[in-house]
């Protein structure tokens, strides 16, 4: 009797603990960071452009961090619609969307490293996104390379042409020197019979 008579009773709790959980579940994912790139190469002097899409409810708190193996900083924190607050050293460079995509111009090589999307929503809950960013100074090492090597042929050329203009020089001068060298023998030799 007493079985039977809980039996249903222990059906719905399961159902009222499995809808609960999905509910928890629910609340603890509705934040939602959405990308497609997280890892990303750059040159020097180049931008990037962190591209996220946040969903939650109510208004979300975006924070961007930056860890590398040395340092740890924020880059700034805003609210779509709302404030915007960029730390000093990043002012100039960054870009706040109000998805919270953010834009970096003008890389350089210490930008390398994690970039970090904090999103916050009204009730305090909170979820990460990382990003890898990879600066190379490729291209410049490259250039450099490039404008030493055109140096170096430059002045090979140079050498070059020098080194011809003597030979031409020293040949004519030894073409002279034979040709006054053996003129006073044949004015001599035409000379004898005279
Ligand atoms: C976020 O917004 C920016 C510009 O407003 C856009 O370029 C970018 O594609 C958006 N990102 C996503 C993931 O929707
Ligand atoms: C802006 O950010 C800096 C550093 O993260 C913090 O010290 C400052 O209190 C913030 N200002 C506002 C208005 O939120």
């Amino acid at each position: 009797m007493l079985t039977l008579h809980f039996r249903p009773w222990d059906v719905h709790d399961v159902a009222v603990l499995l809808s609960s959980a999905l509910y928890v579940c629910h609340i603890a994912g509705a934040i939602s960071i959405q990308s497609d790139l997280h890892s990303l190469i750059r040159s020097v002097q180049e931008d990037v452009f962190f591209s996220v899409n946040v969903t939650c409810r109510g208004i979300p708190t975006i924070q961007w961090t930056f860890i590398s193996s040395s340092v740890r900083r924020s880059i700034g924190a805003w609210q779509p619609g709302g404030f915007t607050n960029i730390t000093e050293d990043y002012s100039s460079r960054v870009q706040a969307h109000h998805n919270g995509s953010m834009g970096l111009s003008d890389l350089r090589l210490q930008d390398g490293g994690y970039y970090v999307v904090t999103v916050t929503d009204g009730t305090g809950n909170s979820k990460d996104a990382g990003f890898v960013l990879k600066v190379n100074e490729v291209l410049y090492e490259d250039l450099q390379y490039l404008s030493v090597s055109a140096l170096a042929l430059g002045c090979l050329a140079g050498l070059l042409m020098l080194g011809m203009w003597l030979t031409n020089k020293a040949y004519r001068r030894i073409a002279a020197w034979r040709r006054r060298k053996q003129m006073p023998e044949n004015d001599v030799t035409e000379l004898q019979p005279l």
